[in-house]
């Protein structure tokens, strides 16, 4: 099973959506012992923005592409390849001003291609991604989840959500530490929630999975 990790806070040492993602990944490998694990850090190695290349790179024939673009449509390539071989993606994702981090948005940028991850029908939009699980390990200062008025100044995860899934991507679970700028017992206390959270998560994952997948993973 390929499990592909990403982390996308510029933040290090402190970073909880790091903390939480790595919490997830621990619980995969403990359950899947055999898993290969590709870390990716968008803040250390972020894609380069949005430009006019990169976008004619994946809408222009290929024998047109000039030698920039042709780079351009390489690096996406690379992503898109490493994000399609994957079982399972665990998506760190600290949330500011109340969306993503900009790495995290290039990185949606460079994967979200025509004829590759979607296609233009008629009916508008159709995802062409159907075997990519995804965990995403949300992190964020203040409340959201609770309250109405909290989900609809929420663009990170409804964002992330509405994103992966105009991609085809059925299975999207959130694994979130809420609060975590409040106080110290509000920190401990998402936590453990995320923990339970995740462990559930993993759980119903390998659940799902066919008997002889099961037998040979545990
Ligand atoms: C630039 C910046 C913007 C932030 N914006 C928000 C925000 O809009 N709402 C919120 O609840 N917390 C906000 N926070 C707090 C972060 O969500 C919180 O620190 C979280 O742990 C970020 O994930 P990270 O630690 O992995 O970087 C912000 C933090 C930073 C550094």
């Amino acid at each position: 099973m390929n499990i592909l990790h990403i982390d996308s806070s510029p933040m290090f040492e402190t970073s909880n959506s790091r903390k939480l993602s790595a919490m997830v990944v621990a619980l995969l490998q403990e359950r899947y012992p055999g898993c290969n694990i590709l870390h990716k850090d968008l803040a250390r190695d972020p894609p380069p923005h949005l430009t006019q290349d990169v976008y004619l790179a994946y809408r222009r024939p290929e024998a047109e592409l000039t030698p920039q673009q042709r780079r351009e449509r390489a690096v996406t390539d690379a992503h898109i390849e490493q994000f399609l071989a994957s079982d399972i993606v665990v998506i760190g994702a600290p949330l500011y001003n109340l969306s993503l981090p900009t790495q995290l948005k290039a990185w949606i940028d460079r994967i979200s291609q025509p004829g590759r991850t979607f296609r233009y029908a008629e009916r508008g939009i159709v995802g062409l991604v159907s075997n990519v699980r995804v965990i995403v390990a949300s992190s964020r200062g203040g409340l959201y989840s609770l309250s109405e008025e909290g989900r609809a100044r929420d663009f990170q995860e409804r964002y992330l959500l509405a994103a992966l899934k105009t991609l085809g991507i059925a299975h999207i679970d959130i694994v979130r530490v809420e609060g975590v700028n409040m106080s110290a017992d509000r920190r401990a206390e998402a936590y453990a929630k995320a923990q339970a959270a995740a462990d559930d998560i993993v759980s119903s994952i390998l659940a799902s999975r066919p008997q002889w997948q099961r037998a040979a993973l545990v």
